[in-house]
């Protein structure tokens, strides 16, 4: 949005400069000040000093005299070498209310992205595990880059990368057959398959025997024989039956759950490749690309007894997904503990000239622990999301009881707030930190959160209940351009621009901490003024500003993945 107020002063300065400068190189050295006394926009005149052979301060001072500033420009201010510019408060009232009849379904004004397809693959489940707190992060950051890519324009595609082939599913069988039936697995749930996956384990630590009963199952289901298979989908059924439920509450869709069983016949062709190259080395029987020039270990391919692995089928879906989708960019949004695997997957695509290997971006996450100390599959006790959602909205339950008795939909409402609150929390940071999950803090209705953000967004809601319909035309805007106010037009005025900054660097938390802004900006601008008051040319200008900001709010919001309840 402010492009257009730089794009504005960049050419009013180079028309300053007599020829000196040319508007390009002048709108890329303006810059935002850190401290807003600076000016909404601010020109370092050091970098022209030496094409200008003078001081900073005196090119800055000799701009100023010969400036005529465009009208969106309130003040220009001389700095030492800067110079300052500050917004005028008509102009961006005049740019807010451009966009008050804008379609608010979600897609920004200018479209970036169009005619492009990002693939992004993420959540990517394994088949016969029960979804927990460590898939939170894959899950709502992938979703919540599908919805800003779709924001801007571009095409995404979500891809569910199914872990649903290994040896695992060999024991998985042998389970069933010794301790259940399959009739019972299809009718309970997937806590009650991992139940027999963790007694394989123990039993299997005393009996080796089991493994080989294990191999021989899944080899089974490598050659497609009728009962392996009908086992196999009962588990692939009951996992898809139960992640179905936790997307559905966390609002997350995929456009394919092609998994990793999806690539078994189309390995091959790369292998060929691979050969062909000159490639592939064996080593002890196994097939592998060195990658030692890289100083990385080698990229294991085929093992000796001929079985494939995880990143035999990540070249093939590397191939299927270039030639089925011609993306513009491949995101895998995957924890950080698999940087050397897309580090190396990446490696031997540009090795077999694989096209769009500079495209590829792993897109990495640190860790959720629980404040307890509890979290990890291997370390202990592990969490299960559902687990933490329910009890989430359980809390939120309560709170909204305290605090609201008379709150209607209070089921509906403490589901939004319960679950928007986990979503939130794995959306706050920048991705690569760690995060330790705490129920009193994300459910901290003044905090940083999710909570917070969807009450200031009801109580928007509520004051443009009670005023009414506004009237544009007939608003003083005076009532909202002093200071508070002007903190807010300002921010609903950028809130394109966290999007795109979201969208480029692949952080959603720029979203997320904008909705935060622009709640803390909003708020204080309530504390200190009545929105409907007998003052009509104010009423109408600040319910429109209540309507922006509601808005804008459940925008961001939805981008990220949270409900924004009416009234809470
Ligand atoms: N299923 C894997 C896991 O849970 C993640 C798969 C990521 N996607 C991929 N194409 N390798 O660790």
């Amino acid at each position: 949005m402010f492009d257009m107020f730089e794009k504005e002063i960049a050419k009013s300065i180079a028309a300053a400069s007599a020829g000196a400068l040319d508007a390009g190189e002048v709108e890329a050295a303006l810059e935002v000040p850190k401290d807003a006394k600076m000016g909404d926009l601010a020109l370092p005149c050091f970098k022209f000093a030496r094409t200008m052979r003078k001081a900073p301060p005196a090119i800055a001072g000799e701009l100023a005299k010969a400036l005529v500033p465009p009208d969106v420009v309130g003040r220009v201010e001389v700095a030492g070498g800067y110079l300052n510019f500050f917004f005028s408060e008509a102009a961006l009232c005049r740019a807010l209310a451009a966009l008050a009849g804008r379609d608010w379904s979600v897609t920004a004004g200018e479209k970036e992205g169009e005619g492009r397809t990002v693939c992004i693959d993420f959540s990517s489940v394994n088949i016969a595990k029960p979804f927990h707190i460590g898939h939170l992060s894959t899950t709502v950051i992938g979703a919540a880059l599908y919805r800003i890519f779709a924001y801007l324009g571009y095409t995404p595609v979500g891809i569910n990368h199914l872990g649903d082939w290994g040896t695992q599913f060999g024991k998985l069988i042998v389970a069933v057959k010794k301790w259940s039936d399959i009739d019972e697995v299809r009718e309970k749930d997937e806590y009650f398959l991992n139940s027999l996956y963790v007694r394989y384990h123990k039993e299997a630590e005393s009996d080796p025997s089991l493994d080989d009963e294990a191999r021989a199952w899944f080899k089974r289901i490598e050659d497609g024989d009728p009962e392996a298979t009908a086992y196999f989908d009962v588990f692939k059924a009951v996992t898809m039956r139960a992640v179905g439920k936790i997307y559905d509450r966390l609002g997350v869709k995929f456009d394919s759950y092609a998994g990793e069983s999806f690539y078994n016949d189309k390995m091959q062709p790369c292998l060929d490749l691979l050969e062909k190259k000159g490639l592939l080395t064996e080593s002890d029987g196994a097939k592998v690309v060195r990658l030692d020039e890289w100083d990385m270990p080698p990229c294991l391919l085929v093992k000796a007894d001929g079985a494939t692995l995880y990143a035999t089928r990540d070249i093939a879906a590397a191939y299927y997904r270039a030639k089925t989708y011609d993306f513009y960019k491949c995101l895998y949004v995957v924890a950080y503990q698999q940087n050397l695997h897309f580090k190396q997957l990446f490696k031997v695509l540009e090795l077999m000239g694989f096209e769009k290997a500079a495209d590829m971006e792993h897109i990495a996450f640190g860790m959720v622990s629980l404040e307890d100390g509890s979290m990890s599959t291997r370390s202990g006790r592990v969490v299960w999301l559902a687990e933490v959602l329910d009890k989430a909205v359980e809390k939120a339950r309560q709170i909204i009881e305290e605090k609201n008795p008379a709150q209607e939909d209070k089921d509906a409402v403490a589901e939004s707030v319960g679950v928007g609150a986990v979503v939130f929390s794995a959306l706050w940071n920048n991705r690569i930190k760690d995060i330790v999950f705490s129920f009193d803090k994300v459910l901290n209705f003044d905090g940083e959160t999710a909570p917070y953000v969807q009450y200031t967004h009801a109580r928007c809601a509520s004051a443009l209940r009670k005023g009414g319909d506004f009237d544009l035309a007939a608003a003083d805007m005076s009532a909202i351009s002093s200071d508070e106010g002007i903190d807010v037009v300002k921010c609903l005025l950028s809130f394109e621009d966290a999007v795109r900054a979201a969208a480029s660097s692949r952080e959603p938390c720029y979203v997320t901490r904008y909705a935060v802004e622009l709640a803390e900006k909003f708020n204080r601008f309530y504390i200190g003024h009545r929105i409907v008051s007998e003052d009509a040319g104010a009423t109408n200008a600040r319910l429109f500003l209540a309507f922006m900001v509601k808005n804008t709010l459940k925008t961001a919001l939805s981008l990220i993945g949270i409900a924004a309840p009416e009234s809470m």
